[in-house]
């Protein structure tokens, strides 16, 4: 299990509909913070293929969506330097070692898995078991690498936790093998929240899109989309828990400048709603485009974003067979 000291990153996100600001905020955002800081470590991002598959995808859609997603890490500000980043279903050991812990795993701990009891409940007879088991991957996904720490939002807490109870039960029967990772959460940046919704969050399957800030938006549907967003009663700008709604847009104003929320406040006290929206609508023009444009330039040399993902896929496979062959060797599996 050692690194040389190196303190070990791993997140992920599905190749499913579009990358949005939840996602921005919530999370790329943290893993290029985490990037940038000094201290060693070692940066791994997956694209979760295997993830997206546990509800139906169109294979022309798929194949397009994962090398958006990577692209859009790129675009964001991960450094292929200092992070490395890769395919999920380009790397077998995900799928293998997920079949070892499916098989670990008590029913009744993934019964309790709340996102589950939401998505099945929109799949209704169409739920996958593939979408029941989707914890013991995202698991296998996280102690194939030793993972230190995952930088996720808030709706995946309680699939880390589920991951170290799994590692701990697999230490306990087999030996020690895995190392039980911590979630790291930005709380403030942990739920955005749809702007047409403030109760529930911005998501990529939102039925709803005015709701829902894609990274790839236009400059005029982001605007307009600000400019719809719902508020609450009254019209002070604040944060408060009664106003859902603008203490939502604070927090999306105060991510995206780097700004404190009572400086905001502050600023709009004598303010109108209007002219809030309108400088919110500019903010986000002025942090999503360059990595618009950065993205641009990315999808146009597929031979660099190819070199990327070989290169991630590479350090991850060499990584992970090291892993598997232990585990393999602990279990008495085949004649290792
Ligand atoms: P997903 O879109 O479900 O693949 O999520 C990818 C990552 O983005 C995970 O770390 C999620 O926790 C995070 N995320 C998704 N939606 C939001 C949101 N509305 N607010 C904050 N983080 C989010
Ligand atoms: N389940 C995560 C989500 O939907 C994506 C994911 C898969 C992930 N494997 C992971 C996140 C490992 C962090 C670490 O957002």
């Amino acid at each position: 299990m050692e690194n040389k000291g190196k303190k070990i990153i791993f997140s992920g996100i599905q190749p499913s509909g579009n990358l949005h600001l939840g996602n921005y905020i919530g999370a790329i955002n943290q893993w290029v913070v985490m990037q940038e800081e000094s201290s060693e470590k070692e940066l791994i991002f997956c694209v979760v293929d295997l993830h997206a598959i546990t509800v139906y995808q169109s294979s022309a859609v798929l194949k397009e969506k994962i090398l958006e997603v990577a692209a859009l890490y790129l675009a964001c500000g991960i450094d292929p330097k200092k992070s490395k980043i890769f395919v999920q279903s380009e790397n077998p050991d995900h799928s293998y070692l997920a079949w070892i812990f499916d098989c670990l795993t008590p029913m009744g701990w993934m019964n309790r898995m709340t996102q589950f009891k939401d998505k099945s409940a929109k799949q209704k007879e169409s739920t996958s078991v593939g979408l029941f088991n989707y914890p013991a991957l995202m698991a296998a996904d996280i102690l194939l690498y030793d993972t230190d720490y995952v930088p996720v939002g808030e709706d995946q807490t309680q699939h880390v936790e589920l991951t170290c109870d799994i590692a701990a039960r697999f230490n306990r029967l087999y030996g020690e093998n895995f190392k039980l990772p911590k979630t790291i959460i930005d709380r403030k940046a942990a739920r955005i929240m749809s702007l047409q919704n403030p109760l529930t969050k911005m998501s990529k399957s939102d039925e709803n899109q005015d709701g829902v800030i894609n990274l790839l938006d236009a400059k005029d549907d982001i605007a307009k989309k600000i400019k719809k967003a719902v508020t609450d009663s009254g019209r002070e700008i604040v944060y408060e828990q009664d106003k859902p709604a603008i203490s939502n847009l604070l927090v999306i104003y105060s991510k995206l400048s780097g700004r404190e929320i009572n400086s905001i406040e502050e600023e709009y006290r004598l303010k109108s709603y209007a002219d809030f929206k309108n400088d919110l609508a500019e903010l986000m023009v002025d942090v999503l485009s360059p990595v618009q444009d950065k993205y641009r330039e990315i999808r146009q040399d597929a031979g660099y974003l190819g070199k990327v993902l070989d290169e991630g896929r590479e350090f991850a496979v060499k990584k992970s067979s090291v892993k598997v062959a232990n585990v393999r060797r602990a279990m008495g599996l085949g004649r290792i």
